[in-house]
């Protein structure tokens, strides 16, 4: 399909060359969006499930398995690492706690560096290749400096990675060192304040930007609401729930689903369901009627959505009216517990992704979700992502921003037992 760019403001749609570097529109500063247009070749259904069969590299990639809904022709510059290909997990545990008869969860955290960010980066970094870019950059609360740092070393580019010192997981950091990129740890400078910083400085040095308001990297996450179509038969879910942070995932899963109506490929548009914590919440504000106001001091200790000013808002709230959605947001009690109940199903995930479970629980009290609706909740990160907090759920000691302490109401403490069966043997049967 032929692509281009064009401005997202509905008064200004000024296009531009695909090859063209910029994130905003040169002329009113609006965001910019790719446009594919052309049809579809009829079989499109069959060709992408035959493709599953096949051994080579992009035919394997859970992104560029859809590359006719991408705007890189037949994938000849992909950088991949087998991105996607992520599993719907049933979890009736989850279910209950939430409310509804059953729930599935499409979780992201299978990816290659544990995080939805690959589904993104692999067409970030080929554009990048595509374009001749030599080094790529990026702000991160954690997830996409991991998931950039690995695909600029799978595609042969420099990485440079700038975070919030002492303000993302250890995993995570750990990742970006372990993928050789150039870490830099922003002192007293928050994600939103950083992302400024690096706008400019990629504008300054020619460095490709690879923050998700980089249109190519909301290309890519599209295909997670392909493939979670692919795998349930095309048959679309009442609900689609994610957590809201910058809100790139939010542009791209309402693209996708407009895309996959305008080409027949759903009957229907699943409502999206977006969840913040409550001290990052302004999305869920300007939703509810308010002006648009960035939070100076975001809070919350799901540090992967720790944004104040999000900036693809104005995308994210169209794609979200568009679905008749909506925004919710949840206390850091509650995203604690939704995280240990998504545990004790045997799934697992990183604080931010739990925000979707404790929305549900609070929408199905409410009465906005039904019961016995068909819903999807994204999980967008891996258990493994921040460990630290795990162990301070479960051993009584998480403590959130004003020395709030966390109650451990599902809390599964490790035991110290000294070196004797015995001993051993009497705490087991509980004597
Ligand atoms: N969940 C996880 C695990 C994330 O890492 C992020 C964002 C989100 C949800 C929110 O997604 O920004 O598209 O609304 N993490 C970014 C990062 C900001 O730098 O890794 P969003």
């Amino acid at each position: 399909m032929l692509s281009e760019l064009v401005c997202f403001e509905p008064n200004c749609r000024a296009r531009f060359p695909i090859a063209e570097v910029i994130y905003n529109c040169p002329g009113c500063g609006g965001l910019l969006e790719v446009e594919l247009t052309g049809t579809l070749p009829a079989d499109m259904k069959s060709t992408w499930r035959q493709r599953r069969l096949c051994n080579t590299p992009i035919d394997q990639s859970g992104v560029w398995r859809y590359r006719e809904l991408l705007p890189f022709g037949d994938g000849e510059y992909a950088v991949t690492l087998r991105e996607g290909d992520t599993p719907l997990l049933k979890a009736p545990r989850a279910a209950a706690y939430a409310g509804l008869d059953q729930i599935t969860f499409k979780h992201q955290g299978y990816n290659p560096t544990g995080s939805f960010k690959d589904n993104g980066m692999t067409c970030g970094a080929t554009q990048a290749v595509r374009l001749g870019m030599r080094r790529v950059a990026c702000v991160s609360t954690g997830n996409t400096s991991a998931s950039m740092a690995a695909y600029a070393a799978a595609g042969g580019l420099d990485a440079i990675v700038l975070i919030p010192h002492g303000n993302i997981s250890y995993g995570k950091l750990a990742q970006a060192l372990e993928y050789g990129a150039r870490t830099l740890q922003v002192e007293g400078a928050n994600f939103d304040e950083i992302l400024a910083l690096v706008r400019m400085l990629a504008e300054k040095l020619g460095i490709y930007l690879l923050n998700s308001i980089n249109p190519f990297r909301i290309e890519g996450q599209k295909t997670i609401v392909f493939e979670m179509m692919d795998q349930r038969d095309w048959n679309p879910p009442d609900w689609i729930v994610l957590p809201g942070g910058n809100l790139g995932n939010t542009s791209a899963f309402g693209k996708a689903l407009r895309e996959l109506k305008a080409h027949g490929l759903i009957s229907r548009l699943p409502r999206l369901a977006v969840i913040q914590a409550e001290g990052a919440a302004p999305f869920h504000e300007y939703w509810r009627g308010g002006p648009y106001r960035k939070v100076a001091h975001p809070e919350t200790l799901a540090t992967a959505i720790k944004i104040g000013d999000p900036v693809s808002y104005p995308k994210a709230l169209r794609e979200v009216a568009e679905t008749q959605g909506v925004v919710e947001k949840v206390t850091e009690p509650e995203i604690a517990d939704a995280k240990a109940t998504i545990g004790r199903a045997g799934i697992g995930c990183e604080p931010a992704s739990a925000a979707t479970l404790a929305g549900i629980k609070k929408l199905v009290a409410a009465g906005v979700m039904r019961k016995d609706a068909d819903v999807v909740a994204v999980l967008t990160g891996h258990v493994l992502k921040d460990p630290d907090y795990i162990y301070h759920y479960h051993t009584g000691q998480l403590t959130a921003a004003g020395n709030i302490k966390i109650p451990s109401r599902l809390g599964n403490q490790p035991v110290v037992v000294p070196n004797d069966a015995a001993a051993i043997e009497r705490i087991l049967e509980g004597q």
